[in-house]
């Protein structure tokens, strides 16, 4: 679908975002040629920048995320590229962008706020104050969307008043990679396993999204934030509901979030008691990735010297429905992991009788292994004959590997995500009420840590997190992939 004309406001304009992710996303999207003759990308800060001096900081700052920047291209597109000094939080400066702004109400105007989430609401208000929303105008909205529920509701309340929901798209990037858009295909795009997809066939789920890196230069965030709220409340989540939600009646934004928004209010809630025996959390300690000595959590650049923040999350959650009472679903994540991975393993039971010479224990159960990253593709686990004059059966592997498979051009999430935004396709954002309910069952762990003196459980970089995390899946016979 070829876009609209638009106006791209980038708020947070020269920050890590617009110049590691946004602006390269959309040079991308330039080369492939989706961006129409006029379109604009309008970055605004507090920097008192002229345009010359803006474009030589993206220059040094945003070109080296590019894979291969390609002259002229690259000159051509920072000719869409504008800055402006704006200070968000004063209206009197919205002056300066409304006389950039192109004033054809037919246009397509996209305010990106990629800034603190406190700024949210203030952003919007001034917006409507300056006269700067049009029907055409919409708003994404960045993570962290607020810390707790209430936060939540008040970001939702307050963007609200400015734009209505079918203007509003808050981002999780984790929606806009091939491979979760592939689960849907997986799902409703084959008879095959549909029909399996439930607490009768299904065993277990784990999702996880493991990382080697640690905090970097990012302390100041994610010291008030941890790994439940950095990648639990939303990433996970998002990918659990994908996997859990019933069918939707099309792909429409709408169906596919009310799908997703059932998933939700139906997970188990925890209670403190429920909470003490399925939940883990830890914390980094000095170790080896990669065969590189890192630091502990706390030796960090500017971490608190007795931080508490998690930077490991594991637990066990379960859905009250029909379809999936009783199958645990694992979740998992952490920094500074042994390796970086993130993928969703969906077990099948076990065979219910062995007909040949091989005890029913030695039969691997089917598992289907979803990975997202690093590489994307799927692969079914069978048991199979091993060659020779015996029937002896091992485990063997069905791959599909997408790379292999489909030789297009792929997209990196922001790419996918921004068209979407500029085609206006709500499918891939997460609703408000969607955000809310993920805080509300969040809210209980929240408060139960907070409560809890004991500090997260120390963990080796470079591993596979804290034991009791072994421990908590060991509970029902199981193990983390990797370990098995
Ligand atoms: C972000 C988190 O949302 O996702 C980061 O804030 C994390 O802490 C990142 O590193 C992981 O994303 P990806 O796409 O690299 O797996």
């Amino acid at each position: 679908m070829a876009l609209n004309d638009f106006d791209l406001v980038l708020f947070g304009g020269s920050g890590d975002l617009a110049m590691r992710k946004l602006l390269p996303a959309m040079y991308s999207r330039d080369v492939a040629g989706d961006l129409p003759d006029g379109s604009r990308i309008i970055c605004v800060g507090r920097h008192q920048w002229s345009q010359e001096e803006f474009l030589q900081e993206v220059e040094t700052t945003s070109k080296s995320h590019i894979k291969a920047p390609a002259e002229p291209q690259w000159a051509q597109f920072l000719e869409r590229v504008v800055y402006v000094t704006l200070d968000a939080t004063n209206v009197a400066s919205y002056g300066a962008l409304a006389d950039v702004l192109r004033k054809d109400d037919s246009l397509t105007r996209v305010y990106y706020l990629a800034t603190p989430p406190h700024l949210f609401a203030q952003i919007c208000d001034n917006l409507a104050e300056a006269k700067l929303v049009t029907p055409n105008s919409r708003v994404v909205l960045e993570k962290p969307l607020g810390r707790d529920l209430a936060s939540a509701k008040r970001i939702n309340a307050e963007v609200g008043k400015v734009f209505a929901e079918t203007q509003i798209y808050r981002i999780d990037h984790y929606l806009g990679k091939e491979t979760v858009q592939n689960l849907l295909a997986l799902r409703f795009g084959n008879i095959l396993f549909e029909p399996l997809w439930r607490r009768e066939w299904i065993s277990d789920v784990q999702i996880t999204i493991a990382e080697k890196i640690g905090v970097g230069n990012r302390m100041g965030y994610y010291d008030t934030s941890g790994a439940l709220r950095d990648m639990l409340q939303n990433h996970l989540l998002q990918l659990l509901c994908i996997v859990a939600m019933e069918p939707p009646t099309s792909i429409s934004s709408d169906a596919v979030r009310d799908a997703k928004l059932q998933v939700l209010r139906s997970l188990k809630r925890f209670t403190p008691t429920t909470l003490a025996q399925n939940i883990v959390r830890g914390q980094y300690r000095a170790g080896h990735v990669e065969g590189q000595a890192v630091p502990s959590y706390r030796d960090e650049p500017d971490a608190p010297e007795k931080s508490s923040t998690e930077t490991f999350v594991a637990l066990k959650a379960e859905i009250d429905t029909w379809r999936w009472a009783g199958v645990p679903f694992y979740l998992r994540t952490g920094k500074r992991m042994a390796d970086r991975l993130a993928e969703i393993v969906v077990r099948f039971k076990p065979i219910p009788h062995s007909i040949f010479n091989q005890p029913t224990s030695s039969f691997q159960p089917n598992s289907l292994v979803i990975r997202l990253q690093p590489d994307e593709g799927l692969s079914l686990n069978l048991m199979a004959k091993t060659p020779g004059d015996s029937m002896r059966l091992k485990q063997a592997e069905l791959e599909l590997d997408f790379r292999e498979q489909f030789k297009t051009p792929r997209m990196d999430a922001y790419e996918r995500l921004l068209l979407d935004v500029l085609r206006g396709q709500l499918t891939l954002f997460m609703r408000g009420d969607e955000l809310e309910a993920a805080w509300e069952w969040v809210e209980p762990i929240l408060d139960y840590w907070e409560q809890d003196d004991s500090n997260p459980t120390p963990y080796t970089a470079g591993t596979w997190g804290p034991a009791a995390a072994s421990a908590l899946i060991g509970r029902d016979g199981l193990q983390w992939r990797e370990e098995a």
